[in-house]
């Protein structure tokens, strides 16, 4: 059994990450951490802004050094842009000692929740590059200690059904209560 200091929320966009992060920190009283605030926090910019005037390889590496601030905290929720773990560095890093769980849903489900939405570059891209985006990044979610397909549920619900295997299963954290 391991024992868990995190909790890292990954998945596409669109799939819930924030706002189930939001929540489920929430209920467990943990702090919430969403890895694209902290960059637009630090460098002063949204990360359309940094896209738009930087290109995308200096939000990847406002990214990594996002995640390279989260090493070490502990009883925390983190919500991770839907890129962020397709760096191994990233990717090692949060898996050292957190609980990674994806959340899934259909590239339909996700452009009727965020479709018109600003805010996220990438969706900016025709309908094939997004559709070869998401299965291309699938195989990454995959690795996922868990994954919760969000389909048709409420953020409520999918925070409950997390906090539910969590309690019921073989994870252990540090200060998770069990009741
Ligand atoms: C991205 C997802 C976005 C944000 C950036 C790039 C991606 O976060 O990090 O626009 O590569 O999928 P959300 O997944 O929170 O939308």
């Amino acid at each position: 059994m391991s024992l868990y200091k995190k909790i890292v929320l990954i998945g596409f966009m669109g799939t819930g990450k924030s706002t189930v992060g939001k929540r489920l920190a929430k209920l467990l009283e943990w702090d919430f951490i969403d890895t694209d605030l902290d960059v637009e926090r630090i460098t002063g910019l949204s990360v359309s802004e940094i896209f738009r005037r930087h290109g995308e390889m200096r939000f990847r590496s406002e990214e990594v050094l996002a995640v390279r601030r989260l090493v070490g905290l502990e009883h925390c929720v983190v919500a991770t842009g839907g890129g962020t773990m397709l760096d191994p560095e990233n990717w090692t890093a949060l898996t050292t000692d957190s609980i990674i769980i994806a959340l899934y849903a259909s590239l339909d489900t996700i452009l009727e929740r965020v479709g018109n939405k600003n805010g996220r570059p990438l969706l900016k891209n025709n309908r094939e590059e997004l559709e070869n985006l998401w299965l291309k990044r699938q195989k990454i979610y995959a690795k996922a200690h868990l994954t919760i397909d969000t389909t048709e549920k409420d953020i409520e619900e999918v925070a409950d059904e997390i906090l539910n295997i969590l309690r019921s299963e073989d994870y252990e954290f540090t200060g998770l209560a069990q009741n």
